[in-house]
Order: structure tokens, then C-alpha cells, then sequence
């Protein structure tokens, strides 16, 4: 099938569909058997720089639950390692080998290009092609500036991300260098994952949240704009997903109308007929099931899933997805029962 007739790509253009199309974040990851087999050989980065393997784990997911896409196997932290950055995946998750802490590290840190840096992720979308043969659309992806930006400067798991937090105002011009490094590396990664084949790509600002609301619009909203309109005409819908930004709705609304992006993902925090009043003519939208929900008895967790389908009913461009990836412990089982109870309703 010619993707553009794919069920997700004519919800993320609001064109008709037959049904709501379904896929979860995180859907190839912990929670599956066929996952932790494979991964219990290798490194996390050595299966993200393995398109064989990586491709067989990102296709998990259609198999077990039948999803309407799959999301290639990979870690937004990826194109910091391509910038100079030593990235480790311990069991507390990422860490930096060596944090960023004054101007002279962010000046060393290149632009990569992206094939000859990263050219392992566009094989994984190409192998990923192939396995899927036409079936449904490959999602390529990305971090956002801010969300990397933490990441790279705190060096250590965290909740807080105070080292980025602190610069906001202590060296807010040193911030901008590096956001506008990440943003310029990540806007020519996410083009040649749409030149290799990505049928959509989705930008996550995962720590967006946690800014205080001009800095929000200075440091993770400006940096999506710019990336956003970095791929405006490069024929694939974007989808923007900027974690705790229920606050914000007004603001981004209005980059979307101005960028014309097809898609806003809303993460669980966000009350869907609030997100359908600001956005409802002017994008598609994703989301919002909790995650957590999904440890409830499956005959509660299908109430859940009807009435998230029930408020965007009138809404020609939802697409089913939780409000943050899926957990590690999260039940096989429920999470196929959401896909079939989305595929019964239509
Ligand atoms: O969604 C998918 O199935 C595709 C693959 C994918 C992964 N990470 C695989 C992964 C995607 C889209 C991501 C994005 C990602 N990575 C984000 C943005 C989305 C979000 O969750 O907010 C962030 C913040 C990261 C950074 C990251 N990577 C963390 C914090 C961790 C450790 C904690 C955790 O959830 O496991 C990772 C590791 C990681 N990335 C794993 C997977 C499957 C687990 C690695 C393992 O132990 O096997």
C-alpha cells in the first residue's frame, strides 16, 4: 500500500477514515517477551546500531498487538553521541560520560551530517520497510533541543534537571548556543530519516514541562518551531509531543497554525475536550491514554478506551496513543485488548 492511504496518515492529514488508527509510545521496548530476549545479548546501544536486530524489535509490536504503524527502534539521545558526546545506558538509564559544563564543551560539539554520523538509524528504516512490506507507515523520531539539552548537561539520570534548569538564568546565551547546535543536528537527523523513508516523524519534548512559561516559549517551544519549520515541504506529517504543556496550549496552537503541524500528541495531564477546543480545526491530535491505565482489569480498560474515543468522535484526525510510553511492567495482554477494542468499535 502507498502509505499516504495508510489509516495514520490520512488521520494525521484529518482526512476520512474508517476507524481511529492506534499506536503506542514506547510500544517496542521492555514490556515485550520477544524484546527482552534479544536485548538480554546486547547492549542498548549495540541493538540500536544493529539494523537487523533493531528492526526486528521495532516490527514486535504489529505482530503481537497489530498496531496501524510501527516507531523505529532507537534513543533520542542517539544524536548527541554523533555530536561528541560519550552517551551510556546503565539500569537507572542514560548517562553522559562526560557533561557539559561550560561554554568551551558546547563549542566543541559539531553538527554531524547525519548519514555519515547516524547512518545506522536510516538502514533500521529501510530493514524496518522491508519487514513490514507495505502493511503500515514507519515512524521516525526525535528529541527536541530542551529535552536533549537536559540530558546532556545534567550527565546523570534525573527528575529534576537542575544543571539545565540553572542555566536558563544563569547563562541563558550559553544555552542558546547549545539549543541551537542540538536544533540544527536534529533538523537534518529527522530529514534523512524522512529521505530514508519515514512516513511521519514525531519530535518529543519529553521535559518541556518543567519550564516556567516564558522560558518554555524561549528555550522548548522557539527550538520545535524552528525544527518544525526545518521540515516544513518535506512531504511527510509532523507530530509534536511536548510533555506537561497543558498550561501552553495557546501558545503552541498558535505555532501550529502558523507551521501548518499536522499533528499535536497530548500527553495524560491534558483533558481531551479542552486540547479539541483550542486545537480542533486545526490539527490532528493524538493521544491521551494514561499509561497506567493500562494495569487496569481489562474490562475497565476498555470503558477507558471507549470513552477517550467517544470525546474526539466528531474529531476527523484523532490517533489512539497513551500520553507517555508505555511501562516496563505493563500486562502484553491489556495492551493487545486496547487494539482490539479500538478495531471492535469501528
Ligand atoms: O517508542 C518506541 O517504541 C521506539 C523507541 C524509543 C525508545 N526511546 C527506546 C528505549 C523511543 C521513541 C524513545 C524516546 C525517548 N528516550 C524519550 C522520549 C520519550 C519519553 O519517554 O519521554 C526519552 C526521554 C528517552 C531517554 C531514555 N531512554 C530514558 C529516560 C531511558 C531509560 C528509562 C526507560 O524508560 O527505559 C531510555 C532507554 C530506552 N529507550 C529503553 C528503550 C526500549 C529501555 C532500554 C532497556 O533497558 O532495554
Amino acid at each position: 500500500m502507498n502509505q499516504q492511504d495508510s489509516l495514520l496518515i490520512r488521520a494525521l492529514r484529518r482526512q476520512p477514515t474508517e476507524r481511529t488508527p492506534v499506536w503506542f509510545m514506547r510500544q517496542a521496548g521492555r514490556y515485550l517477551p520477544g524484546y527482552q530476549k534479544i536485548r538480554s545479548g546486547l547492549d542498548f546501544l549495540e541493538l540500536c546500531k544493529n539494523p537487523e536486530l533493531a528492526s526486528e524489535v521495532t516490527v514486535e509490536p504489529l505482530e503481537v498487538l497489530d498496531v496501524d504503524a510501527v516507531i523505529i527502534f532507537s534513543d533520542i539521545l542517539v544524536p548527541l553521541e554523533a555530536m561528541g558526546m560519550g552517551v551510556e545506558f546503565g539500569d537507572r538509564g542514560p548517562c553522559m560520560s562526560d557533561p557539559l559544563t561550560g561554554r568551551d564543551g558546547i563549542e566543541r560539539l559539531c553538527i554531524p551530517d547525519p548519514v555519515e554520523s547516524t547512518g545506522f538509524v536510516m538502514d533500521v528504516i529501510r530493514a524496518t520497510h522491508a519487514r513490514v512490506d507495505g502493511k503500515v507507515p514507519v515512524l521516525g523520531f526525535a528529541g527536541a533541543p530542551w529535552t536533549l539539552a537536559c540530558y546532556a548537561l545534567e550527565g546523570s539520570p534525573s527528575r529534576t534537571f537542575a544543571a539545565a534548569q540553572r542555566m536558563v538564568y544563569e547563562s541563558p546565551s550559553d544555552l542558546h548556543l547549545l539549543m541551537e547546535k542540538i536544533a540544527d543536528t536534529v533538523t537534518a537527523y529527522l530529514l534523512a530519516q524522512v529521505e530514508a523513508g519515514a512516513n511521519a516523524i514525531q519530535l518529543f519534548d519529553s521535559w518541556g514541562g518543567m519550564l516556567g512559561h516564558q522560558a518554555f516559549e524561549e528555550f522548548s517551544l522557539a527550538y520545535c518551531r524552528r525544527i518544525l519549520e526545518g521540515l516544513d515541504g518535506c512531504g511527510v506529517p509532523r507530530i509534536l509531543f511536548i510533555r506537561g504543556a497543558a498550561s501552553h496550549l495557546h501558545a503552541i496552537a498558535s505555532m501550529v497554525d502558523e507551521l501548518g503541524v499536522e499533528a499535536v500528541s497530548l500527553d495524560e495531564m491534558t483533558r481531551p475536550q479542552h486540547a479539541l477546543e483550542i486545537f480542533g480545526h486545526r490539527c490532528a491530535l493524538q493521544g491521551n491514554l494514561p499509561p497506567q491505565a493500562l494495569f487496569a482489569p481489562v474490562d475497565d480498560l476498555r470503558s477507558r478506551v471507549c470513552d477517550l474515543l467517544d470525546v474526539f468522535t466528531d474529531h476527523p484526525g484523532h490517533i489512539f496513543n497513551l500520553g507517555h510510553g508505555i511501562l516496563p511492567t505493563t500486562p502484553v495482554e491489556n495492551v493487545r485488548a486496547v487494539v482490539d477494542e479500538i478495531r471492535a468499535r469501528s
